[in-house]
């Protein structure tokens, strides 16, 4: 059987209309393990986590960025878990997501990991524009990261964003195949608002 998971068919089904590369963008497993993203394009995809808000303007958000075929890329490949190892391999480009906990000497910046992640939706909603795809990942052992890349122990090793091309879905283990057609689905917006007067 053939299935289609291109992005017309996996893109939200919104009770509000939004921009198109909010409405498109999904976290796929199925990229094309040939796709080479070019360099203006990357650089503009992190250039959209360098101008995201951030808290007094720390900008805490840290980047490790490895393309396929690259040591470092075997590296953070192979700190995935299974399930994630399975078809990260096939992205161009891996991207660790870190958050520099620092603010003052010897002062936590509490906002931290929270500015991190305005940093990556700022870079998957622009790689979305550019007709990229991105999936990030919790699953990964952090350990491996912090040892591999000798991080300071202010960095805090969060995530790790696969950014590439769609690739032919049907490449996928019939598990992962079924993930990646599985229906996408939100609570109620109504579950979200706590109070709405
Ligand atoms: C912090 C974070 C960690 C995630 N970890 C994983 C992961 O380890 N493996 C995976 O396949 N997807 C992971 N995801 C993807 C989510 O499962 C996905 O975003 C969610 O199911 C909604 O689907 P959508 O992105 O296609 O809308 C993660 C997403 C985020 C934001």
């Amino acid at each position: 059987m053939t299935l289609i998971t291109d992005t017309l068919s996996r893109a939200a089904d919104t009770d509000a209309p939004l921009i198109p590369s909010l409405a498109e963008r999904w976290s796929p497993r199925g990229y094309d393990p040939t796709a080479v993203i070019d360099e203006s394009t990357l650089t503009t995809v992190l250039e959209a986590a360098r101008w995201a808000p951030s808290a007094s303007n720390l900008q805490p958000a840290r980047f490790i960025v490895a393309r396929r075929g690259s040591e470092q890329f075997a590296v953070v490949h192979a700190a995935l878990v299974g399930f994630n190892r399975a078809w990260a391999d096939a992205a161009s480009v891996l991207i660790v997501n870190i958050a520099d906990t620092t603010m003052n000497p010897g002062q936590d910046n509490p906002w931290a990991s929270y500015d991190l992640g305005q940093a990556v939706a700022h870079l998957s909603i622009q790689a979305q524009h550019e007709g990229l795809h991105t999936h990030q990942m919790g699953g990964f052992d952090a350990d491996a990261i912090v040892k591999a890349f000798e991080l300071d122990v202010n960095l805090s090793v969060v995530s790790i964003t696969a950014l590439g091309v769609l690739g032919d879905v049907n490449a996928l283990s019939a598990d992962l195949l079924e993930r990646e057609s599985a229906p996408r689905t939100r609570k109620p917006l109504s579950e979200l608002l706590l109070a709405d007067a």
